[in-house]
């Protein structure tokens, strides 16, 4: 191993195959899993602290899985920035860094006449054709089917996932329940920039004018969270007041959604709900497509 040139820790192995993840399993011990795509941003180095508490070996897996990715996604543009991925993994103490190839993710990808010769995939239920789900076909089937991958290639003691992507974090929860899967998920609480925006690779997207309008859904989330005496309905009015002014600032927020559901299955709550609850948003703001939640007691 290398020193870092940017911290006192050492820098992460890295490596691309399952035979080079299977040679270097005898040394790992206990191991947290953090699986990303990439474009490491605070909120990713929160995930890798919180792993470090939680075993003796951090994995960061960087791949950018096409599967999750609908056709009129971003695949093509998302940020793809190893270097500075691997000098934050550095930084925050990852141990290794596997970043396979499209072709150790998707063996039949080369040959397959279409897609990505992925022919059994992972689905995820009822709870993937809401919210996300609904306003993108195919991704949590997408994400659950690479979590999956990842799960058995590494083998993990524990994954760590950000709250931000809540509905995610449910689902990739429900998998492990449904399918007996040996691993433990641990959550981490959303990191935001002072302003309030959730930390998010897809960020740098934002123009200045496009970053001063998403503010609004971290905004309205804050406003519904504030509202939380008055139950439901009094939460989504609040936020939704906020999201009604943001469509008419320069440039507008285009809400695909704004939802309060249970955390767990991400069925909306009724009025008159009491206990734990996720407030939801999904927005765009021009050309990219941001969400964020609050989570909040009724
Ligand atoms: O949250 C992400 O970055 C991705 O959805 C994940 C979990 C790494 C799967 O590709």
């Amino acid at each position: 191993m290398t020193q870092s040139a940017f911290s006192s820790r050492p820098a992460p192995t890295v490596v691309r195959t399952a035979e080079e993840l299977a040679a270097l399993r005898p040394e790992l011990g206990r191991t947290a899993l953090v699986p990303t795509m990439g474009a490491l941003h605070d909120g990713h180095r929160a995930l890798i602290a919180a792993a470090r508490e939680q075993a003796d070996t951090v994995v960061v897996s960087i791949f950018v899985n096409p599967l999750q990715f609908g056709p009129n996604d971003d695949l093509d543009r998302y940020p793809r920035t190893f270097d500075a991925d691997l000098a934050a993994c550095a930084q925050a103490g990852a141990t290794v860094v596997f970043a396979p190839p499209v072709d150790v993710m998707y063996p039949d990808a080369a040959t397959a006449a279409t897609g990505l010769g992925q022919l059994v995939t992972v689905g995820p239920g009822p709870m993937g054709e809401v919210l996300e789900g609904e306003f993108r076909p195919g991704f949590f089937q997408g994400v659950l089917t690479v979590v999956a991958k990842l799960f058995n290639l590494v083998r993990p003691d524990v994954a760590v996932f950000g709250q931000k992507d809540a509905q995610q974090l449910a689902v990739v929860r429900r998998m492990v329940r449904d399918l007996c899967l040996p691993v433990d998920i641990a959550a981490v609480p959303t990191r935001r920039d002072d302003d309030g925006l959730a930390t998010s690779s897809r960020n740098v997207y934002l123009s200045v004018k496009e970053r001063h309008s998403a503010l609004a859904l971290s905004r309205a989330l804050f406003a519904g969270e504030r509202a939380a005496g008055g139950g439901a309905s009094a939460v989504l009015a609040a936020a939704r007041a906020v999201l009604n002014d943001a469509a008419h600032a320069a440039p507008p927020v285009s809400p695909d959604y704004l939802a309060l559901v249970d955390p767990a299955t991400f069925v909306e709550v009724e009025q008159g709900h009491s206990g734990d609850a996720v407030l939801v948003v999904a927005a765009w703001v021009g050309e990219t497509r941001l969400i964020d939640n609050v989570p909040l007691t009724l």
